[in-house]
């Protein structure tokens, strides 16, 4: 089934006449459009997306499903043509992404149409991947790993931050990747206890922890991986937070399995490093959903309410960062499957020495 009748499913079952499409990723998702702006308006017979000029060719040819509406004054002008055009008198819209403002401004201009504000309508849809997003997926995992094992090879003491994470976006962007799906984290030494530390001048030194966390974009689609590798030889200390940090993300994986929620999932983790010790160190959730987006549901951290499904991708991220002292995290990413899991990850998730 098309992913546009699939939205139909749900407008039917939401009495609406039509939904309205304003989140770009959404609007990629459904269409396979990618210009920067633009609206879908789908109802039970009519798929059509709504652009200016800008982007007329680029509609006609990257979104075959669609029918293209070009746009006149604005798009809520084009809207206000389109819904009297259709006889629309209920439309659903993605509340989280439109302003209060414009909400406001469409209502009053529609008086006798009725908007239904809805959440996480595609956003649900797009949590279940396709075979054609998963292999995207791969392609991204492949960049970004191919990308840590050449930088195993070029990182070395004395060099910053800064020039590994060059580096490392160099490497992805000459392997195809659209971009970078975030901005990389590259952080050392006592900085490697900052969860999300952007990288800085500072020079690797010999016995810091190097946190690398960073994942690129291969045709919208993001992958995301994080290892923490020592420079020189780890102290007996570092070894042994490492090994929790690792044990906690083999418990997770291997817990991976369709029904099981994001917060059971998270829990596992955190058992294993609440009863190391480390429990308060842990601040942050298990993982979270990729795709489109780096961060999309379902959720692995304690408000992951979500049953996983097959077909899923989330994140097994735990780490113990310890304030001054440094961190460790290790991530993989792992599809859903009806046996279990399959980790798009495969390098190794030992502690490398640089
Ligand atoms: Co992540």
């Amino acid at each position: 089934m098309s992913l546009v009748q699939s939205l139909r499913d749900s407008i039917h079952q939401q009495a609406l006449d039509a939904f309205l499409v304003t989140n770009q990723e959404n609007r990629t998702y459904l269409s396979g459009f990618t210009g920067s702006s633009g609206w879908l308006l789908v109802t039970e017979k009519k798929a059509n997306l709504i652009t200016d000029f800008r982007y007329y060719e680029q509609a006609v040819l990257q979104a075959p499903e669609f029918q293209l509406i070009r746009q006149v004054e604005s798009l809520s002008q084009t809207l206000q043509n389109q819904l009297t055009e259709l006889s629309v008198h209920r439309i659903g819209f993605e509340q989280d992404h439109m302003s209060y403002a414009q909400a406001t401004a469409l209502m009053k201009a529609n008086p006798e149409v009725e908007f239904v504000p809805i959440s996480s309508l595609i956003e649900g849809q797009r949590m279940v991947k396709t075979n054609e997003e998963i292999a995207k997926m791969q392609k991204a995992t492949d960049i970004s790993e191919h990308t840590f094992l050449h930088i195993l090879g070029f990182m070395q003491a004395g060099m910053t931050e800064l020039e590994v994470s060059l580096e490392m976006e160099r490497y992805m962007r000459k392997q195809g990747a659209d971009g970078l799906a975030f901005e990389s984290i590259v952080a050392s030494g006592p900085r490697s206890s900052l969860p999300h530390g952007r990288p800085t001048e500072r020079g690797l030194a010999e016995g810091d922890f190097v946190t690398l966390d960073f994942g690129a974009k291969y045709q919208g689609y993001c992958s995301d991986m994080t290892r923490t590798m020592i420079v020189g030889k780890p102290s007996a200390e570092q070894l042994k937070i490492y090994n929790i940090v690792f044990e906690a993300h083999m418990a997770a994986l291997n817990a991976v399995r369709p029904g099981i929620t994001g917060k059971e999932l998270d829990m596992v983790a955190r058992t294993v490093i609440t009863e190391a010790g480390y429990g308060e160190y842990f601040g942050h959730g298990l993982g979270h959903g990729v795709g489109r987006n780096v961060h999309e549901g379902p959720s692995c951290g304690k408000s992951g309410l979500i049953a996983l499904e097959a077909g899923h991708v989330v994140t097994i991220e735990p780490g113990i960062y310890i304030p001054n002292w440094g961190g460790v995290r290790i991530e993989d990413m792992v599809l859903v499957t009806d046996e279990g899991y399959k980790n798009f990850n495969h390098t190794s998730k030992a502690l490398i020495e640089i």
